[in-house]
């Protein structure tokens, strides 16, 4: 059985890849510092899968601890989630963001090196495209991203790179996430963002539970179909899977690998929130607002590198995205709270 330590366990997408992991027969370390997420997530994970996994709390800005979980469990590679993620919240704190998202993995790379551990999946982001004139996007497209969180991403991918030109011993996977979305199946693990949702999909789902007003649709004067933002979203389950794919295909080999994890296609907001009325039978009321600043009109994936490569295709639909993030928001209307 291989053994894995997941940074950033107890969060959204991290307690989501804890429970594939378990499924999938493999032993899960979970780290987290919990600053932006519950431990709750991993109780119920035990729950769902009725298998056991371990959990430390520890920040990656603390070496001591973080080399004494790496020496204590002698795991075989880590999938690397931790850190920080709001756009806006890392415009006004980009040293806060540097700091986690940047030292914070340079922190977990030492450690692992310390430890003899060289194989890493990486948490990056369609963000570090910025915008982009064509789609879809392909994993050699230039790298443009246009805000602290997005650079900090980039940042860590090169890093990763030059570590693999020190040693090519290493396995690294670097996935460039699209829109990830959802929850799992049980309606017992999804999102629990702390305050006002920044994203699409949890404001859709508080405005249908009855805990916002109403959704402010960011601009309908896109040259889009019908206005609103086109984007890729997957559903985390697929996501979480496609983690599982780029172990079992890379865990035993040696190799730099770049992989965008979308389903290809785009869905604008309209069509997302027609959609979410149909599974939940509620009106969302919503208004148009202004552009937001710094989004872009369309942005999807190009994802058949990781279909060739990996064998990993998104499976699930905007329907089912939609019918999970209602079946978990319906069921936790204050998430873990
Ligand atoms: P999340 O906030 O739910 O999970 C991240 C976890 O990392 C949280 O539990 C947080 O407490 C933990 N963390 C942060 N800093 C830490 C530190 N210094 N030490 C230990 N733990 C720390 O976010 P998520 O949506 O699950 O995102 C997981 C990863 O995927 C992040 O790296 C994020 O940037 C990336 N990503 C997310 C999205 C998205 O839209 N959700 C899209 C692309 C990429
Ligand atoms: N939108 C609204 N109203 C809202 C929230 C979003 O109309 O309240 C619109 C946006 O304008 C955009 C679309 O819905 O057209 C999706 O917006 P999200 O905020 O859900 O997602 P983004 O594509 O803007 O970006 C997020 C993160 C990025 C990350 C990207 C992919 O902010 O850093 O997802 O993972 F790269």
């Amino acid at each position: 059985m291989k053994r894995i330590l997941v940074t950033g366990g107890t969060g959204y997408i991290g307690s989501h890849a804890c429970l594939e992991l378990l499924l999938a027969d493999y032993e899960v370390i979970a780290i987290d510092n919990l600053s932006n997420s519950s431990e709750e997530s991993l109780k119920r994970v035990r729950n769902i899968t009725n298998k056991d996994l371990i959990f430390h709390k520890v920040d990656l800005l603390d070496k001591q601890e973080l080399n004494k979980v790496l020496s204590k469990y002698k795991v075989d590679a880590v999938i690397h989630f931790a850190g920080l993620k709001a756009v806006g919240e890392s415009v006004e704190l980009p040293l806060k963001y540097y700091f986690n998202n940047v030292v914070g993995t340079l922190n977990l790379c030492e450690a692992m090196i310390k430890n003899n551990v060289k194989t890493i999946v990486f948490s990056s982001s369609c963000t570090v495209y910025g915008v982009q004139e064509k789609m879809p996007l392909k994993e050699d497209c230039p790298l443009q991203p246009c805000n602290p969180y997005g650079r900090s991403k980039r940042d860590v991918e090169e890093i990763l790179n030059d570590i693999y030109n020190m040693d090519t011993s290493w396995n690294i996977v670097l996935l460039r996430y699209f829109n990830p979305v959802g929850a799992h199946g049980s309606g017992q693990i999804g999102e629990s963002p702390l305050g006002t949702p920044n994203n699409l999909l949890p404001y859709i789902a508080q405005v249908a539970v009855g805990k916002l007003p109403e959704l402010h649709v960011f601009g309908d004067d896109y040259p889009t179909s019908d206005g609103t933002g086109v984007r890729d979203y997957i559903h985390v389950v697929d996501l979480s899977r496609g983690h599982i794919r780029a172990l079992e295909s890379k865990i035993s080999g040696s190799g730099m690998h770049t992989y965008n994890l979308g389903t290809g296609k785009g869905c604008s907001v309209f069509e997302m929130i027609s959609a979410f009325e149909k599974v939940s039978g509620k009106k969302i009321n919503f208004q148009i607002n202004d552009r937001r600043s710094g989004d872009s009109a369309i942005c999807y994936a190009d994802s058949q590198k990781a279909q060739k490569e990996l064998g990993w295709a998104a499976e699930y639909d905007i329907e089912k995205m939609c019918e999970d993030a209602w079946h978990w928001q319906s069921c936790n209307p204050n998430g873990y709270e």
